[in-house]
């Protein structure tokens, strides 16, 4: 395996100290990227989630192509185009109903930095002082000022703490605790907010941790009693992740506010949409444009990404993305069941297309060196995962087969033969 270690490159999440080297990939197709030397990796993640069917998906390839004929970036305050016009219909379709209008940006936290604004504004163009968003406990929702402030307090953003506002956190509802959880949420409710933003039945970068649908429907009533904005961040799990199109179709529930990137291209091109009910729009529809909502980025609704969407949306309505999706789900149940009753795994667990379980090691936490460790032993093997801190977790595209899962089970199986103890 070779690495590019002189680059000015400086790569997320990296210690560069630490891991001073990058495989160098130079294609990629199906659950597979090969490097330049010709040594092939496993993407059992996905490339960070946003993979779903699988690495350059013919047809979504062929729509990039084909846009590319007519169209590049153009200016979209004033502007519009047809692949967004088509794309936001088609949203508009396919997400819960009642999320009627869809605000475009292009990577998963400018999503939900859209979504919190679109609620603090929702409530002054009320001419209501509700500004507090609640959170969830291990919740993560990105890497900007705001999404790092509803997210969790830990080593990824301690240094930016000055900046981070404050925000009303609820417990995870452990199994068991659930009550907890959900008391908690009502008193934050009751003592008035403008939002509770979620991620739906499982929280990824949080460790993967899992809870019902059941639970989910709750939260959502109760926000809905104290007429407190419900925000479901579905940039990890939308588009098929836990078995569903969406994870909030799994407790029937339909969100104030959502926000969809990652899969919303197949992974292919960055994209996001923010979508919203209409009382959410009409609060910022008026004749004072101090009303308006407030927001840009320069590649809003970016014709080519919009046209890798659509091309996602014809394989989730006419091709064969929820047949492949079913079919993982029970690949992935057949492989995680010898490991529920193995002495060095804690926890060990599914949703949908999503496996995790957390190798019994001494060290815990995201900055235990159990995690590199276990990075380094993967990618040696030609298993590209990235485990978070002691917890490995499978999340691969959906045209994995058997076979490739089995290669990916039984390296966890030898990782935990030399790390667990
Ligand atoms: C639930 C959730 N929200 C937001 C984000 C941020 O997405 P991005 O990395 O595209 O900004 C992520 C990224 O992993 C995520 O999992």
């Amino acid at each position: 395996m070779t690495l590019v270690t002189d680059s000015p490159v400086w790569r997320p999440y990296t210690q560069h100290a630490l891991q001073p080297g990058a495989v160098k990939i130079a294609r990629a197709e199906g659950c597979w990227l090969e490097a330049e030397d010709g040594s092939r990796f496993l993407d059992a993640i996905s490339s960070w989630w946003v993979i779903t069917h699988g690495h350059r998906r013919p047809e979504i390839m062929q729509a990039i192509r084909e846009q590319t004929e007519s169209l590049d970036q153009v200016i979209f305050a004033g502007f519009t185009h047809e692949p967004a016009e088509r794309l936001a219909r088609r949203l508009v379709e396919i997400t819960p109903k009642g999320l009627d209008y869809v605000f475009y940006s292009d990577s998963g936290s400018t999503s939900v930095e859209v979504a919190i604004k679109m609620a603090l504004g929702f409530w002054r163009n009320r001419g209501k002082a509700r500004t507090r968003i609640i959170a969830l406990e291990h919740g993560y929702h990105g890497d900007t000022v705001g999404t790092m402030s509803a997210g969790a307090r830990s080593a990824f953003n301690a240094s930016y703490e000055p900046l981070l506002f404050d925000v009303a956190r609820v417990p995870f509802p452990h199994q068991g605790r659930e009550q907890q959880s959900l008391d908690a949420l009502e008193a934050a409710c009751k003592a008035g907010a403008a939002a509770f933003l979620v991620e739906p039945l499982i929280l990824g970068a949080g460790g993967m941790l899992i809870y019902s649908a059941q639970t989910l429907g709750r939260m959502r009533e109760i926000c809905a009693q104290y007429g407190v904005l419900f925000i479901a961040d579905e940039v990890m799990t939308g588009f098929g992740r836990t078995g569903n199109l969406f994870a909030c179709e799994q407790a029937g529930v339909v969100p104030d506010i959502a926000c969809y990137s990652k899969g919303i291209t197949g992974g292919a091109l960055p994209l996001a949409a923010t979508m919203c009910k209409a009382e959410i729009f009409d609060a910022h529809y008026s004749q004072d444009r101090a009303c308006a909502f407030f927001h840009s980025s320069s590649y809003t609704a970016n014709p080519i990404a919009c046209a890798a969407a659509l091309a996602n949306l014809d394989i989730w309505e006419k091709g064969d993305a929820r047949e492949s999706v079913t079919r993982l789900c029970g690949l992935q149940e057949e492989r995680i069941a010898r490991f529920r009753t193995d002495g060095r795994f804690d926890n060990v667990r599914r949703l949908g297309t999503i496996t995790a379980l957390d190798l019994r090691a001494q060290q815990d936490g995201y900055l235990a060196s159990i995690g590199l460790d276990l990075l380094g032993f993967f990618n040696e093997r030609g298993l590209l995962l990235r485990p978070l801190g002691r917890t490995i977790y499978v999340l691969p595209p959906y045209c994995i087969t058997g076979e490739e899962l089995d290669l990916a089970y039984a390296t966890i199986d030898e990782a935990a033969a030399r790390f667990s103890n």
